[in-house]
């Protein structure tokens, strides 16, 4: 088995003050308005419920969850729903809250999905993005942090359903396991 180093990227403050200023922003934004925030599971989970708590507006929330990534560090291409929306977003304003943009094809793929049903809009807000991976023209529209093409764990975010728990953001190296 494969052994990886934990190497620290976003601290627990820096998430913290990120968080507050993207929920700041939302909140101006989409004041006096219908907002749904759907959260695209699994990774967006803890992302999610600390945006919200800093939200000053009220929100619904509903998830999805798309399959891309299997196992691995690389995206298929190909992306399914696994889980689907449940409210009706005819007419409503919805805000995809995601974990990290890579190639961007999960974004693209899920946002013109939406559109399908006439939501009055759709925007993206990220917390990282990968912007030098980018195969597809996709831009959130707020965005936490860009990040180097590195593999990113922790805070929700995982390596094959590992590390998800972490409170504060890693990438991965592998570990030599001869010098180890
Ligand atoms: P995209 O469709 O290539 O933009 O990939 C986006 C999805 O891949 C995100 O929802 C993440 O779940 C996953 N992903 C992309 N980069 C990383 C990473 O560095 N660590 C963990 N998951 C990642
Ligand atoms: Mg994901």
């Amino acid at each position: 088995m494969e052994r990886y180093r934990l190497n620290p990227l976003v601290s627990r403050e820096e998430i913290d003050s990120i968080v507050k200023n993207l929920a700041d922003r939302i909140s101006e934004d989409y004041r006096g308005r219908d907002l749904i925030l759907v959260c695209i599971l699994k990774g967006a989970f803890i992302f999610l419920s600390d945006l919200v708590r800093h939200l000053r507006i009220p929100v619904q929330i509903d998830f999805v969850r798309l399959a891309s990534y299997g196992t691995g560090m690389k995206t298929s291409g190909t992306i399914e729903i696994t889980k689907d929306i449940e409210m009706p977003i005819e007419g409503k304003d919805l805000l995809i809250i995601e974990d990290i943009i890579d190639s961007g094809r999960t974004l693209q793929f899920l946002r013109d999905r939406l559109t399908l049903s006439n939501p009055n809009s759709v925007k993206i807000c990220a917390l990282l993005d990968k912007k030098s991976r980018r195969e597809v023209e996709i831009e959130a529209d707020y965005l936490g942090k860009e990040v180097d093409d590195v593999f990113v764990v922790g805070y929700g975010i995982d390596f094959n359903e590992a590390y998800r728990y972490l409170p504060e953001i890693y990438y991965i190296t592998p570990v030599d396991q001869q010098k180890d």
